[in-house]
């Protein structure tokens, strides 16, 4: 049998389509580039999770001497979700990136590993995550789902 996955995404022009919410959402993921620590890539990425009670928390990279300790915006965002606000759900991600020095006109989308952590936070909670990406500027994408980003997701369940 032959199987096909496709997916669906919104691309806007610029952020000023996205509804209030979702516009300070993503302009606190550009902000929060400030935040990151990354001397060695000078790469800096911004996240923010619109949670269930309608808070926004932030993220940022931070880097490491030792290149592998490093970890992204996104798993440094879910880890302090995930250990701050235990009960909450995350609805929607805003992911951004200011290199040093250079243009952030056009959507980065996250890696394979914060893909497989956000996609295992979506199966805990029961609760899709919307993520919003864009660069300091430019165009927004909205995809619907991180199984969308990671299809044949491995999962917990195949440990039981
Ligand atoms: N990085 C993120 O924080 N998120 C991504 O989605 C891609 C990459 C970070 C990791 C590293 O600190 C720098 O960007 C360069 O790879």
């Amino acid at each position: 049998m032959h199987q096909k996955f496709e997916f669906e995404y919104d691309q806007l022009a610029d952020g000023s389509d996205l509804s209030i919410d979702d516009q300070e959402l993503l302009e606190a993921a550009r902000k929060a580039t400030q935040n990151a620590y990354a001397p060695y890539s000078n790469f800096q990425v911004g996240a923010a999770a619109r949670l269930s009670n309608g808070q926004i928390v932030i993220g940022a990279n931070q880097e490491s001497a030792s290149f592998p300790v490093g970890v992204c915006a996104e798993r440094a965002l879910l880890n302090s979700v995930g250990s701050q606000f235990p009960s909450l759900t995350i609805s929607t991600m805003a992911i951004s990136y200011q290199p040093v020095g250079k243009d952030s006109k056009e959507p980065i989308s996250p890696c394979g590993m914060c893909r497989q952590m956000l996609a295992e936070y979506e199966e805990r909670t029961n609760q899709s995550i919307r993520i919003i990406l864009s660069g300091m500027k430019g165009e927004v994408y909205i995809i619907n789902s991180v199984t969308d980003l990671l299809p044949l997701t491995f999962s917990g369940t195949a440990l039981k």
